[in-house]
C-alpha cells in the first residue's frame, strides 16, 4: 500500500482547523512488525539498523505503507549521541542499551565534547532518503533525548531502575552534572539542527526520565537545558521548527513546560488530556496519551478506549493522538489498524 497524503499532522500543531484528528505511534517502527523483524535479521543488529541509511529508511517507512499514520518519524535512537561521543552503544535482546565504556570518572566527563556531525551522518543521509520518498506527502518527526535523560544513561551505562549513578553525581559533585548537561546540550541542538537541515519538518525531545526528580530538580536540571536547546533550533525559510517537548512522569510541570518555547506538549496516561488543557489553554497543542496496554486488549476495548480520549479532549483542533509511551513488542498488529481507524473516524463529530 503506498502511504497516504496528510496535512493533519501540522496543522493541528498550529491549532488550524482539520477533518480528523492526527495519529502517530512513538516507537511506529519496531518489533510488533514481523517486516521490521525481517530488516533488523538482515542488517545484524539494531546499531547497524541504525547506521545502515538505507535500512533506516526501509523500516521508517513500514507502518506507512501499513496503515494511514498521519506522520513518520526516523528511525534512530536517542543514545546515538553517546555513542558519537565514544562510548559504544551496543543493544541487546535481552537488556536493552548498554554502553561498553561508561562514564566513570571526572576525568572522563570533563574531556567529552560535542561529537564531531561526521559520526551522525547515518542520521542525516537516513532523513534525506526517507524525504524523498515521502515527497511532501506525510511530515518527518526528528528526535533526540533530553539532556537530562541522556545524561542518566550515560553514568548508569544501561537502563536501571531509579538511575542511582546520576542522583549520586547531583549530590557529589552538582557543578560536574551541570558541566555535562551543558555539553549533551550543545550536542543535541547541533543534532537536531543538522536533522532540520537534512529535511525534518519537526522535531521531538524525549525527556523520558524527568519523572524520577523532584520539582525543584526537574527545573533545575532537566527544564533549563530543554529551553536552551529549544532556543538554539534552526529556522527553516524564516519559520521556526515545531517542538514536541515529552517529559515522562511530567504531570506536575504542564504549566512550566509549556513556558519553553515548545509547541506541543507530549502526555503520557497519568494525566487526562482535559486536565491538561484546562491548565495549559491555548499555549500549547497536546500529544498523546492513551496506555500502550490497551493495544494488548480485545478490539471494542481498544475503540473505547480511542473514544475516551477524544472526549476527553473534546471539540476542535490541537490534539495529536498518540501512546503515552512506546509500543510494545507484544501488540498484535492487527490492532494497531483498528486504533488508527477509530481515532479517524471518531475524532469527525470534534471536527465540523
Ligand atoms: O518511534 C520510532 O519509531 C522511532 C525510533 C525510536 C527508537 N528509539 C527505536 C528503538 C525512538 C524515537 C527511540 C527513542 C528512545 N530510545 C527513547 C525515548 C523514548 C522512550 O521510549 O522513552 C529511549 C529511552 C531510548 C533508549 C532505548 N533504545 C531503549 C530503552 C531501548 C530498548 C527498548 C526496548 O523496547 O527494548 C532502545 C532500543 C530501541 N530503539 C528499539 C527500537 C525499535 C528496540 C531495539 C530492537 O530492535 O531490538
Amino acid at each position: 500500500m503506498p502511504f497516504i497524503k496528510s496535512d493533519r499532522f501540522l496543522k493541528t500543531i498550529r491549532r488550524e482547523p482539520v477533518d480528523a484528528t492526527p495519529v502517530w505511534i512513538m516507537r511506529q517502527a519496531g518489533r510488533y512488525l514481523p517486516e521490521y523483524r525481517a530488516t533488523r535479521a538482515k542488517a545484524g543488529s539494531f546499531l547497524r539498523l541504525c547506521k545502515t541509511p538505507e535500512l533506516a529508511c526501509e523500516v521508517t517507512l513500514q507502518p506507512l505503507q501499513r496503515y494511514p499514520l498521519d506522520a513518520s518519524i526516523i528511525f534512530s535512537d536517542i543514545l546515538t549521541i553517546p555513542d558519537a561521543m565514544g562510548l559504544g552503544l551496543e543493544v541487546r535482546e535481552s537488556e536493552g542499551p548498554v554502553f561498553t565504556n561508561p562514564l566513570t570518572s571526572a576525568l572522563q566527563i570533563q574531556r567529552l565534547e560535542v561529537p564531531d556531525p561526521e559520526k551522525l551522518a547515518y542520521v542525516y543521509s537516513a532523513i534525506n532518503l526517507v524525504s524523498k520518498e515521502l515527497a511532501g506527502n506525510l511530515p518527518l518527526i526528528g528526535f533526540c533525548g533530553s539532556p537530562w535523560t541522556l545524561a542518566a544513561y550515560m553514568l548508569e551505562g544501561k537502563s536501571k531502575q531509579g538511575f542511582n549513578k546520576v542522583f549520586t553525581l547531583m549530590q557529589e559533585n552538582p557543578a560536574l552534572l551541570h558541566s555535562l548537561l551543558a555539553t549533551l546540550a550543545q550536542a543535541v541542538s547541533a543534532h537536531l539542527n543538522a536533522q532540520i537541515e537534512a529535511g525534518v519538518q519537526a522535531v521531538m525531545i524525549f525527556d523520558t526520565w524527568g519523572g524520577l526528580l523532584t520539582t525543584p530538580q526537574y527545573e533545575t536540571f532537566s527544564l533549563t537545558y530543554m529551553q536552551e536547546v529549544i532556543a538554539g533550533l534552526a529556522k527553516k525559510n524564516n519559520q521556526a521548527i515545531p517542538t514536541i517537548l515529552f517529559t515522562k512522569g511530567g504531570k506536575h510541570w504542564l504549566e512550566q513546560i509549556a513556558t519553553t518555547g515548545c509547541d506541543v506538549i507530549g502526555l503520557d496516561w497519568e494525566v487526562s488530556l482535559q486536565e491538561a488543557k484546562s491548565r495549559v489553554g491555548n499555549q500549547v497543542a497536546l500529544q498523546g496519551n492513551m496506555n500502550p496496554s490497551f493495544l494488548l486488549k480485545s478490539p471494542d476495548i481498544i475503540q473505547t478506549e480511542a473514544a475516551n480520549i477524544l472526549a476527553s479532549f473534546g471539540k476542535g483542533s490541537g490534539h495529536v493522538f498518540n501512546l503515552g509511551h512506546g509500543i510494545t513488542p507484544d501488540v498484535p498488529p492487527e490492532h494497531v489498524a483498528v486504533l488508527i481507524d477509530a481515532i479517524h473516524h471518531e475524532s469527525k463529530k470534534y471536527h465540523v
